[in-house]
């Protein structure tokens, strides 16, 4: 039953369009610019970069490495290389973070829903409003109204089976975004005032750097690159022995980096233009406060809001399928539940903890949890803590069990492992340290 499912995935996926495709999703578009905003600009850019060249680069590639050589998830991994049973945990926290993500990742795929509905209603300017955004997020029907609808059309597409068709729709839209992107950066900088926002966001202030702009660029990393999540290894099962595993890493780092990139370059220097900068802070609300003024500024406003938000949304509903794919594929293979139970058992606990996410702005606002509102709890739960733990597991399993040398023999069958001292290094010296450290901080930040 496995292989079944897993061949007939394969043959229809390139490696680097469905690593690509689930790479860029939210994360690039919604996440990075209100993390770059909120955690000091151009520091924060600076050392995401650095992470995701060296630490980033590591994990793909060891990850899809893995994959590869057992063509099994994480769960079958750990158990191939007969891992210890501790360890072999570590195989289960990969599989198991993206059901802890998906359920507010739809939230945020509502909110996608919600603005594209109103631009496409003619209504776009009341979206530029001040308080828009707030008040919409304070009605707890529309919430989780948008919210269900999310995830049905995601839940839809994985009970139907359609997903070839999904990888399909995201060939054509990424060129497509990519080319819209360019035009509203062109448009976000050149506002008057922008630029104080284009230098903040390129420009390091090493003033304002902290443990938090370290916490916050790697989580955005493990999050934007789909790592530590138990994807790359499955992505890595499905792909063909001749693939060079070290291309395609970079081909996804550079796209993935390169799409969060032109999307802090739409959202800050709007935030500069419009708001004088105030609403660095407004966290997981920027992109649609900001946006939306942008939009009412500039010629054919209404119509580029509706390709944009359409756009965000084909990009959200690839990355919730795979998210929540990858769930189901778990419970299939591991579980041995058959595809209708465990599509259904993910679409219960997506519900759930959706709701909890989406009620968690309006009707249980007075619920904080380390001080954070529910879905920004689930968020720092999943890229702050659960991550970090993930990829520890993944670089004990590599220096105890698998060893480097047969990693490195499995990359070295397609590719000249160019940045094989960077990958040494990392995964040798760096990461398990530096990943403790950042666990610990994050952690004792949160009390
Ligand atoms: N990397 C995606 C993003 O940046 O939005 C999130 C994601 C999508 C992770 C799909 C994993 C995945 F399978």
């Amino acid at each position: 039953m496995e292989k079944k499912s897993r061949s007939k995935f394969s043959s229809k996926l390139g490696f680097v369009l469905a690593a690509a495709g689930s790479a860029v999703g939210l994360g690039n578009i919604w996440r990075f610019p209100y993390l770059a905003a909120k955690y000091g600009g151009g520091i924060f850019l600076l050392v995401y970069l650095i992470l995701a060249f060296t630490f980033g680069y590591t994990m793909i590639m060891t990850e899809s490495t893995l994959g590869r050589m057992t063509e099994k998830s994480p769960v079958g991994a750990y158990k191939h290389f007969g891992a210890s049973k501790f360890l072999k945990a570590g195989g289960w926290l990969n599989a198991i973070i993206p059901l802890l993500i998906v359920p507010y990742y739809s939230v945020i795929g509502g909110w996608v829903m919600k603005y594209l509905f109103t631009y496409l209603s003619g209504n776009g300017s009341s979206a530029s409003k001040a308080d828009a955004f707030a008040k919409f997020t304070t009605s707890a029907q529309e919430q989780v109204f948008w919210f269900v609808l999310f995830t049905l059309i995601t839940m839809l597409i994985i009970f139907g089976g359609v997903r070839n068709g999904i990888e399909a729709v995201s060939k054509i839209m990424m060129p497509i975004l990519v080319f819209l992107a360019i035009v509203i950066v062109f448009y976000s900088v050149t506002r008057p005032g922008a630029i104080k926002g284009v230098k903040y966001f390129l420009i390091p202030n090493f003033s304002q750097f902290s443990y938090k702009t370290v916490v916050a660029a790697l989580g955005q990393m493990f999050y934007s690159l789909s790592i530590a999540m138990g994807i790359l290894y499955t992505f890595g099962s499905y792909m063909k022995k001749d693939i060079d595993i070290e291309k395609t890493t970079k081909q996804v780092e550079i796209f993935d980096t390169a799409i969060a990139v032109l999307a802090g370059l739409m959202v800050i220097p709007a935030v500069f233009a419009f708001d004088g900068g105030k609403n660095l802070n407004a966290g997981p609300g920027l992109m649609f406060v900001a946006l939306p003024k942008v939009f009412n500024s500039m010629g054919f406003g209404g119509f580029i809001g509706v390709v944009f938000f359409l756009l965000v949304l084909l990009a959200a509903v690839t990355s919730s399928v795979a998210l929540a794919e990858s769930v189901v594929s778990t419970f299939e293979d591991e579980l041995h539940f058959t595809r209708k139970r465990a599509a259904t058992v993910t679409a219960t606990i997506m519900l759930i903890l959706g709701t909890l996410s989406a009620l968690g702005f309006n009707v249980l606002s007075s619920v904080k949890i380390f001080n954070m509102d529910i879905l920004s709890f689930f968020d720092f739960l999943t890229n702050s803590v659960m991550m970090p733990i993930a990829a520890i597991a993944t670089c004990v399993l590599v220096l105890k069990v698998v060893k480097i040398k047969t990693i490195e023999d499995e990359i070295k069958t397609t590719s000249k492992f160019r940045r094989k001292i960077v990958y040494n290094f990392v995964i040798k010296y760096v990461a398990i340290i530096f990943l403790l450290v950042i666990l610990v901080t994050s952690v004792l930040g949160a009390f």
